[in-house]
Parts: C-alpha cells; sequence; structure tokens
C-alpha cells in the first residue's frame, strides 16, 4: 500500500501551523476562498490549505431542499473549528459568492456542474458556468484584496485538438494548444459530454481573457484524470472512471487508450505551490501518469489480484487514442510531483473499500 490515507489526513510532511511563511501568502493575511467545497478535488485541497497554515472560506451549494448539507468531512477536519468558514452560494447566482471572497487574497474556483446524469442542454451549463464564473471575477476585482484566482481547467481543453498545435493523434500537447471543439463533435466515441468539454473550454478562456483586461493574476491548472484517496462521502466521477476494470463500468464507455492521471494531492500541492511563488501566470498543465491500457490491465491484475479484472480483448477494444500531456511548465517553474501509479492506484481503492464501494 503507498501513502496511507489517514496519514494524508495528518498532514505527514507538510509545513506545520506556527511556521512563520506558512500563512503569508504574498503579503496578506492567508485569507482564501475555495469555491464547491464539497467536492472531491476542493475537499481535498481545503484540507491542505488548513494544514499549510491557511485561513479558508469555502463555498457550498443549498441543497435542492434548501436544506443544509451533512459537510462533517469539512468542518471536522483539523484546524477547520479554528480556521474554515463555510459559505453558501451558487453558480446560478453569480453574486452569491461576494460574501467569501471579500477580504480573500486569493480564490481557487473549483466548482463546476458535474451530474453527468443530468439532460441540460449544453448552452444551459455553459451559461450557468460562464455566469457563475464572470460573477465570481468580479467579486475578485471588488474585493480589492484578492491577488492571484485559480480556475480547475480540464485536459478536455487540450486533448482535442487538429494536430497543428503539436497535438493530435497521440502526439505531445503543452499549454499552447486548445481543443477544437470540432474535433470532439466529430469523434465517434465520446467519453465525455459535449455540455463539459464546451463549458471547460468557455470558462478557461474567459478566465484567462479576464486576467489580460484587469490585470488580476489569472492561473488555470489544466488537469487530467484526478485519482488517489477520498475524503468526500461520494464515490468521486473520475475515480470510477480510472477504477473501470474494477468496477465493471468499462462498457460505459470508460476504456482509453492512454490514462493521464495525476494524484489529487499533486493537484492539490501544485496550487498552493503557484499560490506561494512570486510569479504564476497562466495555463499550467498538471499530469504526471501516462499508462497504455494493457499497462493499466496488467498492473491493476497482478498488483491487486483480488479484483476479478474482465477478460478485455485489448487489441480489438475500441478506445479513446489519447495525447500525451507536457507538465514542463510546471515543472520548470520548480514543481515536483510526489506520487506515482502505486499512490494513485492504492488510495483510491482503500477510500473505496473504506465507504464500501468496493
Ligand atoms: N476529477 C477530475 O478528474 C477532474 C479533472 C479535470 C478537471 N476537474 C475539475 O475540477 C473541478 C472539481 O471536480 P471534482 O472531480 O472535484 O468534481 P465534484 O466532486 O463533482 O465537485 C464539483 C463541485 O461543484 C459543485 N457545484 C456543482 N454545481 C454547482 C452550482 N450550480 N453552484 C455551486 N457549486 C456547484 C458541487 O456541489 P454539490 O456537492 O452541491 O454537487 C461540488 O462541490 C471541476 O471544475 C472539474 O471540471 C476535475
Amino acid at each position: 500500500m503507498g501513502r496511507d490515507e489517514e496519514d494524508d489526513k495528518n498532514g505527514g510532511g507538510e509545513r506545520r501551523l506556527g511556521d512563520e511563511t506558512a500563512s503569508s501568502l504574498l503579503d496578506g493575511t492567508g485569507l482564501v476562498c475555495v469555491t464547491g467545497g464539497t467536492g472531491f478535488v476542493a475537499s481535498w485541497l481545503i484540507m491542505r490549505l488548513l494544514q499549510r497554515g491557511y485561513s479558508v472560506r469555502a463555498t457550498v451549494r443549498a441543497n435542492a431542499e434548501g436544506n443544509k448539507k451533512d459537510i462533517c468531512y469539512l468542518t471536522e477536519l483539523p484546524f477547520a473549528s479554528e480556521r474554515l468558514k463555510i459559505f453558501t452560494a451558487d453558480l446560478n447566482e453569480p453574486e452569491s459568492f461576494k460574501p467569501a471572497i471579500e477580504g480573500c487574497k486569493a480564490v481557487f474556483h473549483v466548482a463546476h456542474p458535474m451530474d453527468p446524469s443530468s439532460n441540460e442542454s449544453e448552452e444551459t451549463v455553459t451559461k450557468r458556468t460562464v455566469q457563475g464564473l464572470m460573477g465570481i471575477l468580479n467579486s475578485c476585482l471588488d474585493a480589492k484584496t484578492v491577488k492571484r484566482f485559480f480556475y480547475t481547467s480540464s485536459a478536455v481543453t487540450v486533448f482535442y485538438g487538429d494536430g497543428s498545435g503539436g497535438g493530435g493523434n497521440g502526439g505531445e500537447v503543452d499549454e499552447s494548444v486548445w481543443s477544437d471543439v470540432e474535433v470532439f463533435r466529430n469523434q465517434k466515441e465520446k467519453r465525455v459530454s459535449s455540455s463539459y468539454v464546451v463549458s471547460k473550454m468557455a470558462a478557461e478562456t474567459a478566465a484567462l481573457e479576464f486576467g489580460e483586461k484587469s490585470g488580476l493574476e489569472v492561473v488555470t491548472l489544466v488537469i487530467p484524470l484526478v485519482v488517489g484517496p477520498f475524503i468526500s462521502p461520494s464515490l468521486p466521477s473520475s475515480v470510477f472512471i480510472s477504477l473501470a476494470m474494477i468496477f465493471g463500468n468499462y462498457k460505459e464507455k470508460y476504456l482509453f487508450d492512454t490514462y493521464n492521471m495525476v494524484h489529487i494531492d499533486d493537484v492539490a500541492r501544485a496550487m498552493i505551490y503557484l499560490l506561494e511563488r512570486p510569479i504564476a501566470k497562466g495555463r499550467y498543465i498538471c499530469s504526471s501518469v501516462e499508462m497504455k491500457i494493457d499497462e493499466v490491465f496488467e498492473f491493476l491484475s497482478s498488483r491487486f489480484p483480488q479484483f476479478q479484472l474482465p477478460s478485455i480483448d485489448l487489441k480489438n477494444y475500441k478506445v479513446e487514442k489519447r495525447m500525451s500531456l507536457s507538465s514542463k511548465k510546471l515543472m520548470s517553474a520548480g514543481f515536483e510531483f510526489k506520487y506515482g501509479a502505486e499512490e494513485i492506484f492504492a488510495g483510491a481503492i482503500k477510500s473505496c473499500q473504506a465507504r464500501g464501494f468496493l
């Protein structure tokens, strides 16, 4: 077993409260905002920010009945009682993020409409995503305290290139490459919804343009499948997808020619790393593990023999061909990835077992 989930919760190896620089965030008080606090990525980021010494304002949305959600997995985190404050905000009400953002030095915008079972149109999802984003960005300017804004973008914004920018047909892509929505639309088998691809592209573009025009420092993290342990109670969709061979949901289209992945803790570490750099700007691809489908199959069968893996004829199985993602920009800035395939899969499986999903 790789890194232990409990160790992660206890912040093994991270700077501790009391370290002078831990909460200095450039020049300020160390107050930061994380949107979509209940989610897989955001809850882990909040845990790491608290451990690092930051004071965190997390936004959550009210559930359909307007009732409060059970978010004890956030409020019971180490240091939460002293330094975590929960606010209610919804992308459908762009102004609702304002109170949470006021006085913050940085904002991590992680919330996104992610419901795969939703029948909402591409236009509806994109409108909600972009209007919510613009409300958050305007609140950042109004606050006059926000130095840097982070957007969690997705590798779908670079995967579907036409090849002219270095991507296409299995090539390596860097931050200069953008997906072409038409290339995505022309794919025979779509493993991700068009509303997700279009809304992520629209939001990342709008955030970067806003930064150029307003002077707000905008950083976008372009991430592939995020996998590893989780503290949120529901099964993260990216964990479900990455473990398709174990869950048996591969028939639902979740097999890729190449698995581009990153450990959840490396995502949080990269965001905090970029938060604390004097200079950080624009897009950063954050991807560390790339495995071909047969390598994943071999790895899971030999490392986790307790699971009955399907006998897939990998050579004849039609799978999506994916690009290589280059994280050179992030690594040139000094960031080092800490986790590989072992920790990614072992952490995910351990959390799934702990919650009865496996
Ligand atoms: N996980 C990955 O592999 C991956 C890869 C690339 C990029 N990303 C990006 O990372 C971010 C987080 O992903 P995740 O995997 O952590 O997803 P997640 O667990 O589904 O979290 C999504 C969060 O967004 C919130 N949200 C949804 N609709 C909202 C609305 N109308 N108003 C306010 N909040 C809303 C959800 O709140 P509820 O709890 O109320 O539903 C939840 O907290 C997303 O932007 C995603 O595009 C993720």
